[in-house]
């Protein structure tokens, strides 16, 4: 057997664990491994395709990144091509990529992604490509897994974040907004917000209005506190679901989301009078060293995904269904977004020990 493995979308940390871990069991299979670098670039002419051996994955488990590179605008139904006067076209180049694939004598592929790639993997089983995927993003936001790798290791930088804004802004009775990743789904916000004792959590499931923000920050002023943190989703938006949208994006890559702490911070300053700062994140979230917990969640997809190709589950991915990792249809995983459940418990417990969400 001679499989292949792509890393597509933004990076997270746990990715060298799941290559390592896939590689390594299929090598003991007797398999033969190539990794396809920068997404489907290395099947497409656009960058190379390269053996993985035990040597190549050795010493790679702990590392953030991925060893194969990866891209958010490498969709091979919709490829990003310039033209000669510099404008920008879309092109399908699955049958391209399909072709290479068999002329490799590639006869499986592991697709470790997000939902976009997940759902590129799907089209690509459907024109016949033989793809098992293993689930991957730092915002948690895929379904049919309790969690992804890489969001334990965000939510950690995110908590370190905030209890480090914690002593600053007591120090100097401020407001600090901090900034988090989270699109579409506010599960870092949420988890960080929560376990770093934030007193406002804004998300884009729960909109928020800046008066109720407002009197959070105020209320608690008034009790003696005179500092106050707030975290929030890159997606959140008030009432008039308006995200702040920042940035151009690059031909063939989503939205860019951002710049929603800098315009609170300056809204609350002017309704309060208290002196408020703002901090975006970033990148930081998806960089790193994995966590513990993400790194034997992604050692365990990494096998159970070359076990799902031994079991040749075309159209499935490997998840977490605790305690078990099993293996569901992408198609069902991709059906509903997942997004935090405003009824959670996590969100009630929130809401019971003080957190506002401006709602
Ligand atoms: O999908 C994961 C994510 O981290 C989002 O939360 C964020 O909006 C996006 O990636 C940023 O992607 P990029 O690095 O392409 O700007």
């Amino acid at each position: 057997m001679r499989i292949a493995i792509s890393t597509g979308g933004g990076d997270a940390p746990g990715l060298n664990a799941v290559i390592r871990a896939a590689t390594l069991s299929a090598l003991s299979r007797g398999w033969t491994v190539l990794g396809i670098k920068r997404g489907y670039a290395g099947l497409l002419g656009d960058d190379e395709v390269i053996p993985l051996t035990a040597d190549t994955v050795r010493g790679i488990a702990h590392l953030g990144g991925t060893i194969l590179r990866t891209t958010n605008r490498g969709n091979p139904f919709s490829f990003p091509k310039q033209q000669p006067d510099g404008s920008w076209v879309e092109v399908d180049r699955s049958d391209e990529l399909i072709d290479n694939a068999r002329n490799l004598g590639i006869q499986a592929m592991i697709s470790i992604g997000g939902d976009g790639s997940l759902a590129i993997a799907q089209r690509l089983v459907e024109k016949g490509m033989r793809i098992v995927g293993v689930p991957k993003t730092i915002d948690n936001d895929v379904a049919g897994t309790v969690t992804t790798f890489g969001f334990d290791t965000a939510v950690q930088t995110a908590i370190e974040a905030i209890d480090k804004l914690h002593t600053t802004a007591e120090s100097h009775d401020r407001v600090m907004v901090l900034e988090v990743m989270g699109r579409d789904a506010g599960f870092i916000a949420l988890h960080s917000g929560v376990s770093g004792t934030a007193d406002v959590v804004l998300i884009p499931e729960i909109p928020w209005r800046i008066e109720n923000i407002c009197k959070a920050v105020m209320d608690r002023d008034r009790s003696g506190r005179k500092f106050a943190i707030i975290v929030v989703a890159e997606g959140a938006t008030d009432e008039k679901g308006e995200a702040s949208i920042i940035g151009e994006s690059m031909p063939g890559q989503d939205r860019r989301v951002g710049g929603i702490a800098q315009r609170l911070a300056k809204v609350i300053q002017d309704r309060t009078g208290k002196e408020c700062r703002s901090m975006v994140l970033g990148h930081l979230q998806r960089g790193g060293m994995p966590t513990g917990y993400d790194r034997l969640l992604a050692t365990r997809f990494g096998g159970a995904a070359a076990q799902a190709v031994a079991d040749g589950k075309w159209g499935h991915m490997v998840a977490l269904q605790t305690p078990n990792i099993v293996t569901v249809p992408i198609t069902e995983a991709l059906r509903t977004p997942k997004r935090v459940d405003p009824s959670h418990d996590v969100v009630r417990t929130a809401r019971a020990v003080g957190i506002s969400f401006g709602d």
